[in-house]
């Protein structure tokens, strides 16, 4: 195992660290920058689909669900298709209206989730046309989906996903802009720039990994906090939800993720100098909204831990900490900004001395209800 681990400590933090190679690898093949194109046979032969769609209904659970969030922001913005974003568990339970002109889309990585096998199975049994965006090549959810894209990130072992959250993205990332491009939703020039940064992203998740050490500090600040909240904005709300969920599995602090503006309608009861909010306050997303959030925290004796990009001004004059990334395009922001939470809640329960690869009462893959 130790060998597995390849000079981590833990699975968890190996599959952090293969983040840069994990996204390169699922774009490899798809991502034609020179030719301006995005190539995906599942995509391809099912273009029809998608263009006729009225809307996309993503099914899915826990990080999947998270990285489901996030492509709805994408879809709407790129292809200017509604999407619905579903837990599987409400989905199939619920009589959902669901028609031939629906595209279901079913995130998993393991492609063993009970829950969201029997959502594709209602939706097909309704006519939709279902993809799967499956990390694991061949498993149920990849056989029973019409077509699908997988994510390629290589096993998953630890229990709290890191490395396949970031290649969902990648991948729904990759199919919003194709039926961007087959919709004209999006400039030319626009679609190009996105193609050109998604390729820099993994170079940009490198550098936001330097930050390393110092999220080691403010770990080492924060272990023995009770409570920690989690704010974002646009398409980095879900990206707080996912810290949040990620604090939680493996270090057992009890966390919550908001919307930032949502604040004001009830965690902010909560704000005294006990409790630490971590703040996505990139530049670009609503950046002087979020920093007025900041500073209704900071007078009510929060502590402050912002994710901003390099050389950010204001929010290191109110923030307790900063952790920089490096600026990209907002909608492909939540691949970094996710990066130093996943280290956080990885340091965090490490200093707690708790199971990181293999937290108490959670299972990589719920195979029954
Ligand atoms: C379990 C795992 C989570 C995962 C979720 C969905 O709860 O512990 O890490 O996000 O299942 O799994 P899936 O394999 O469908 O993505």
């Amino acid at each position: 195992e130790q060998i597995e681990k390849g000079g981590y400590d833990h699975f968890m933090l190996k599959e952090i660290f293969e983040q840069p190679n994990a996204i390169r690898d699922t774009y490899r093949g798809r991502l034609l920058v020179n030719e301006a194109i995005v190539k995906m046979a599942g995509v391809e032969d099912n273009m029809k689909k998608f263009l006729n769609a009225e809307r996309i209904i993503v099914v899915a659970c826990g990080t999947s669900w998270h990285a489901g969030l996030v492509s709805e922001y994408i879809f709407e913005e790129f292809a200017r298709i509604p999407v619905e974003v579903e837990y599987a568990s409400e989905f199939r339970y619920r009589n959902p209206i669901i028609t031939e002109k629906d595209v279901v889309i079913a995130i998993s990585q393991s492609g063993e989730t009970a829950d969201t096998m029997a959502a594709i199975k209602l939706a097909k049994s309704k006519g939709a046309f279902v993809f799967g965006v499956c990390n694991v090549v061949g498993s149920s959810i990849s056989r029973e989906t019409d077509a699908g894209a997988y994510t390629h990130a290589g096993p998953e072992i630890g229990v709290a996903s890191t490395k396949a959250f970031t290649t969902q993205i990648t991948v729904l990332t990759l199919i919003a802009l194709r039926l961007a491009r087959a919709k004209g939703t999006m400039s030319s020039s626009d679609y190009r720039l996105h193609l050109q940064e998604l390729e820099l992203i993994p170079e940009k998740v490198e550098k936001t990994l330097l930050s390393d050490d110092h999220v080691k500090e403010i770990s080492a600040i924060y272990k023995d906090a009770t409570n920690f909240l989690y704010l974002g904005r646009g398409f980095n709300f879900p990206v707080a939800l996912e810290g949040a969920l990620k604090l939680k599995e493996i270090s057992y602090i009890h966390a919550e993720g908001y919307p930032a503006a949502e604040m004001k309608h009830g965690p902010i009861a909560l704000i005294d100098e006990q409790m630490p909010v971590v703040v996505i306050a990139t530049r670009k997303g609503h950046y002087e909204k979020v920093v007025s959030n900041i500073q209704e925290i900071k007078s009510r004796k929060g502590k402050i831990i912002a994710i901003v990009t390099e050389g950010d001004v204001s929010v290191k004059e109110l923030a307790d900490h900063v952790i920089e990334i490096p600026a990209s395009e907002e909608a492909l922001s939540p691949l970094l900004t996710t990066i130093p939470l996943q280290l956080l809640s990885y340091y965090i329960a490490v200093m707690r001395e708790c199971n990181v690869d293999q937290p108490r009462n959670l299972a990589k893959s719920v195979t029954v209800e």
